[in-house]
């Protein structure tokens, strides 16, 4: 160890520190929530006591958000409401837009997204104010502005004008509207409907994790977005489902996958959108994506996708017993949407701002700093020397 070679005098560690750490906190409950709990054993997942399977096809996005973060589900009038707050908050203030404009062309769209929710908080009145109501009002803003941000980013770099929200579509039909430049037909709707609400809330995953610990400090909803994001943004978390499709792209055909497959184990690599921490058995969302990949795969006329990731579902189950987790059919399905595979975390970022925000209030409305501990392997008593006596 480099360290321990510079300073070869050094008394070595004192058996001080007897905590036992439990890595990647795993199976620790660090928090009380109300708003969705992950049966890892049954394979299910309820969003306020619902089970999503309750909710899938019937229930929308913004409805699940008003959930979410209300506690129940709306009604005719406050759907109205709800839905008109939300899509009258999908414009970015001008300063943001141009910022954007600033940004290298080929940064990474979650990078982008991380930097320009930080940025809305200096032009967002609010920002600085914790109260309930300022609260309230960030959250339908936040969850609108990161929405238009992901759909301006593609916009411009794609050398087209930026949308305006149409005021006859729901919250998710602008998104991808405002996204591709053509409202979506009913089915489509309906598919990134439903995959953004499958996307809202998942316990306490990492992001969530994170931006609850930011919440926790009593900063500010933005930063809590913000440490949220970044945190989405690895491999291990949100950003598996680019890396799935990234896979896809290498298969030419089915009869490929067995040896691709044996070939990324045999050299310890992961299979990006299997296994989870929580699931021990398939992922409830992974049922549902499954299906509108199959079905969206054969309107867009990519059907060997779908067939391919079927094969790699059957291999990967029979070699490591794991199941796809929300990651791997989303790819296809985004991709059947035609989004591009860069864009597929924000996208995640943009469904999971509900659970995030949802948490981000819970954690405010009790707080309690979280603040743990590490059990020290470190050394102690070190001497100090001159600089000119230093190896
Ligand atoms: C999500 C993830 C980080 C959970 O990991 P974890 O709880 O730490 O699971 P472990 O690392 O303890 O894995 C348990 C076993 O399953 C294997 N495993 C887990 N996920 C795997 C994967 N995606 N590909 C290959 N093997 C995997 C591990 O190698 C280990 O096998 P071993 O006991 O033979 O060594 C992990 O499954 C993973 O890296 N998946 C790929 C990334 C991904 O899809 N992320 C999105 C999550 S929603």
């Amino acid at each position: 160890m480099l360290f321990l070679s510079c300073f070869p005098e050094v008394t070595l560690p004192q058996p001080a520190d007897q905590k036992v750490v439990v890595r990647g906190l795993e199976g620790v409950a660090a928090a009380e929530t109300r708003i969705s709990y992950v049966d890892g054993v049954n394979g299910r997942l309820y969003y306020q006591g619902f089970n999503i399977n309750e909710l899938a096809g019937r229930t929308s996005f913004a409805e699940t958000c008003h959930l979410l973060w209300y506690g129940k589900l709306p009604n005719a009038q406050e759907m109205r409401r709800f839905r008109s707050r939300l899509v009258s908050e999908m414009r970015l203030p001008t300063q943001v837009v141009t910022l954007m404009q600033l940004v290298p062309p080929n940064t990474h769209p979650m990078a982008v997204l991380r930097t320009m929710v930080s940025a809305l908080a200096m032009f967002d009145p609010d920002a600085e104010y914790n109260s309930d109501d300022a609260n309230d009002r960030k959250s339908v803003r936040l969850l609108a502005q990161v929405a238009t941000i992901i759909a301006d980013l593609h916009r411009t770099r794609s050398g087209k004008g930026v949308l305006s929200p149409d005021p006859d579509l729901d919250f998710a039909a602008n998104f991808l509207y405002m996204f591709r430049g053509t409202p979506p037909d009913e089915e489509e709707r309906k598919a990134f409907d439903l995959t953004l609400m499958l996307h809202a809330d998942h316990g306490l995953n990492a992001s969530t994790f994170a931006s609850r610990v930011c919440a926790s400090t009593l900063s500010d909803m933005h930063s809590a977005l913000a440490s949220a994001i970044g945190t989405l943004k690895g491999p291990l978390h949100g950003g598996a489902n680019q890396r799935v499709m990234e896979m896809l792209d290498d298969i030419d055909n089915v009869n490929e996958v067995e040896s691709y497959i044996e070939g990324m184990l045999n050299d310890k690599q992961r299979i990006m959108g299997f296994g989870h921490r929580v699931y021990k058995v398939e992922d409830p969302r992974a049922h549902h994506l499954r299906r509108l990949s199959a079905r969206l795969c054969e309107r867009a006329n990519v059907p060997h996708l779908y067939e391919i990731s079927q094969r790699i579902e059957k291999v990967v189950h029979e070699r490591k017993g794991i199941y796809p987790n929300v990651d791997f059919y989303s790819a296809t399905v985004q991709h059947a949407l035609q989004i591009p595979d860069d864009y597929f975390t924000t996208i995640f970022s943009a469904a999971r701002s509900a659970g995030w925000i949802a948490h981000i209030r819970e954690q405010f409305a009790d707080n309690r700093l979280i603040r743990p501990t590490s059990k020290y392997v470190g050394i102690f008593e070190r001497q100090w020397r001159p600089i000119e006596e230093r190896d």
